[in-house]
């Protein structure tokens, strides 16, 4: 099977491998998009701040272009996403004269929007991230301080999900968030998902974004991860999986390659993390990655600028690593 493999064939009895794209990338990886992968995500272009910049004004021009590949191509799409504490301009916080917009005036422009976007994309996303990333990290508090929490309360997240259902009852609706390795902050995200429940929110799937370093969390911490989402009975989707080169902390900016460590140490936990999915591969249904090659990733801009990092399976040049042929041989 190497190097002639195709992986989302390989995988296609376990779950769909996805890869964010955007709107340049979707060209500069296209042949590597509709070869070596059969979902894509887009990374920034359906976000609030780039669908409606300002009320009213709608804006689908970068999304539409992610949403026209897929479905020349026959790939699926995931919808990311609808509401978040990031990538939503200030106005939807703001009343018209100044000052802030209040509950009443912030839950209709939500339902505007979301209407407007998953509306617009019904039928062509069969899923949304629906809720992004609204769990506090650190400390006792339960839900992220955000404006949507501070001006609604926890009620916003359960909002959230009813209006995604109204504007497309099709549509998979997902909670998704990071540090699910975390036990703490993995606590509170399961009583969040547990509580959207009680209210009779519908929500339907699970994210676990995967974004991993070289350094943690273990493979014992993901299958505990994994373990506890597949007790809440909802589908889950692996969202941002990628495996940055570099610890957490490590500052370093000097590297022009990976050194033949890295190499091999991510394609070993890449392994050994495609095992792990596969033996949950009734819970697990789809495996994204925050990218689809090394020459473009969000972690050669973050949390260090100027840091090149390698974190995917196919090189610069969309090459397969020795992580892909590892991960290939898993099946
Ligand atoms: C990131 C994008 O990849 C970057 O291009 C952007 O500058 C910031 O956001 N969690 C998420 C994603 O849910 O939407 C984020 O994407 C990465 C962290």
């Amino acid at each position: 099977i190497w190097p002639n493999s195709i992986w989302w064939e390989v995988f296609k009895d376990d779950f769909d491998i996805g890869a964010a794209v955007t709107s340049r990338t979707v060209d500069s990886a296209a042949d590597l998009l509709r070869a070596q992968y059969n979902s894509i995500t887009a990374e920034n272009e359906m976000n609030p701040i780039n669908t409606q910049p300002s009320e009213g004004v709608f804006t689908f021009e970068q999304a539409d272009k992610i949403a026209d590949f897929a479905a020349k191509h026959g790939k699926k799409l995931r919808g990311h996403t609808l509401v978040w504490h990031n990538q939503t301009p200030d106005w939807f916080f703001e009343a018209p004269g100044g000052g802030p917009a209040g509950k009443e005036t912030l839950l209709r422009r939500m339902r505007d929007h979301i209407h407007a976007v998953a509306g617009r994309y019904k039928g062509r996303t069969y899923c949304w991230d629906v809720v992004n990333e609204a769990v506090a990290d650190e400390g006792e508090q339960w839900l992220r301080a955000s404006k949507w929490h501070d001006m609604v309360g926890p009620e916003f997240i359960v909002r959230a999900f009813e209006y995604a259902h109204e504007a497309d009852p099709d549509a998979l609706l997902f909670y998704n968030d990071y540090n699910e390795c975390n036990p703490a902050k993995r606590d509170k995200i399961i009583r969040l998902v547990k509580w959207l429940k009680e209210q009779g929110a519908p929500i339907h799937g699970i994210g676990m974004q995967g974004h991993y370093n070289l350094a943690s969390p273990s493979i014992a911490e993901v299958r505990e991860a994994i373990e506890k989402y597949a007790e809440l009975g909802l589908v889950i989707h692996v969202t941002e999986l990628d495996m940055s080169v570099y610890a957490w902390d490590d500052r370093r900016t000097d590297l022009l390659e990976p050194t033949a460590e890295m190499v091999e140490r991510q394609a070993e936990l890449y392994e050994q993390l495609f095992s792990l999915y596969r033996e949950y591969r009734d819970v697990i249904r789809s495996v994204t990655f925050w990218g689809a090659a090394d020459d473009y990733a969000w972690l050669s801009y973050f949390p260090v600028r100027g840091r090149r990092n390698w974190p995917l399976l196919f090189d610069a040049q969309h090459r397969p690593k020795e992580a892909f042929r590892r991960v290939v041989r898993t099946a």
